[in-house]
């Protein structure tokens, strides 16, 4: 596995990579999530590369970008042991050499809603590094979690918008034996609060929002912001979406999760 930093090492890097390539990208401090999208990559083209870069442009002021956590070495052995063949971890002059750019990409509508009316700009500052972290590394296929399920229909939506020639695929989230969806930010929970947290995949798996919401209200520790279903293309409020998305502080950390509905329970 190779390791580099510069765009014209990368450059080098993926020059040298033959076949299918398929890239999976992150922002570190990686855990079983993020290794099911490198294995999930590695059987769906000949050679993966990892991106690791913690993205300044996707966070508010005051959100955590500074304390996000940065596990480096963690990061370069778990993509080793998923057979990663390049990984890619820029520091952010690399990535903006000129500072926050000027031109960025714009979510639209699917930039305002839900997570986009928390965290305003967010999505914007997704797509625009994801569009770059595209162009730098060329794959044929990029592979993103269902956990994040706004941000993948966002991706989606970029790709036919904008004409880009890369299949996206979505892996199906992973969840510790109680639950609760992987995240990087669950290392914030304390344990009062990694219990309350359970409330976010209990409250989906009732599969109905009254009863989901009951569930988030039921816990004084959780603060929610919203559980709704959708259609997990535009998220649009529908009723016979087929996706249940809820989103709620817990303490200071705020997480997010959603589920996908079997067709037969979408006709309730
Ligand atoms: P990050 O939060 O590091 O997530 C990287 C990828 O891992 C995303 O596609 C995310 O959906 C996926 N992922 C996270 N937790 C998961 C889980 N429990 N199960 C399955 N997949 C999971 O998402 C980002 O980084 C950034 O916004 C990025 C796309 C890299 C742009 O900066």
């Amino acid at each position: 596995m190779i390791l580099v930093e510069k765009r014209s090492d990368l450059a080098v890097a993926r020059e040298a990579m033959t076949g299918r390539v398929a890239v999976v990208m992150t922002m570190g401090a990686l855990h079983e999530g993020h290794a099911a999208l490198v294995r999930a990559a590695t059987a769906a083209a000949d050679s993966v590369l990892v991106t690791i870069f913690v993205n300044p442009l996707q966070f508010a002021p005051g959100e955590d970008l500074d304390r996000y956590p940065r596990t480096l070495e963690a990061d370069l052995a778990l993509c080793e042991r998923e057979r990663a063949s390049v990984v890619f971890a820029p520091t952010p002059d690399i990535v903006y050499p000129d500072g926050r750019p000027s031109v960025r990409v714009s979510a639209g509508r699917l930039g305002d809603v839900f997570e986009g009316a928390t965290r305003p700009g967010h999505l914007d500052g997704v797509l625009t590094v994801v569009l770059k972290l595209m162009h730098l590394t060329r794959p044929d296929v990029a592979l993103f979690g269902q956990k994040d399920a706004q941000q993948l229909a966002a991706i989606r939506q970029m790709v036919r918008d904008l004409d880009l020639s890369v299949d996206v695929v979505g892996v199906p989230t992973v969840r510790e034996p109680d639950g609760l969806a992987l995240s990087s930010r669950n290392r914030y929970l304390s344990p009062a609060e990694r219990t309350s947290a359970l409330a976010l995949s209990r409250a989906l798996q009732t599969g109905s929002v009254a009863a989901g919401r009951a569930v988030l209200d039921a816990d004084p520790g959780v603060a929610p912001d919203y559980l709704e279903r959708v259609d997990s293309a535009s998220f649009t409020i529908d009723p016979s979406g087929d996706l249940l998305v809820v989103a709620a502080r817990v303490g200071t950390t705020r997480l997010i999760d959603n589920l996908l509905l079997p067709p037969e329970g979408r006709a309730t």
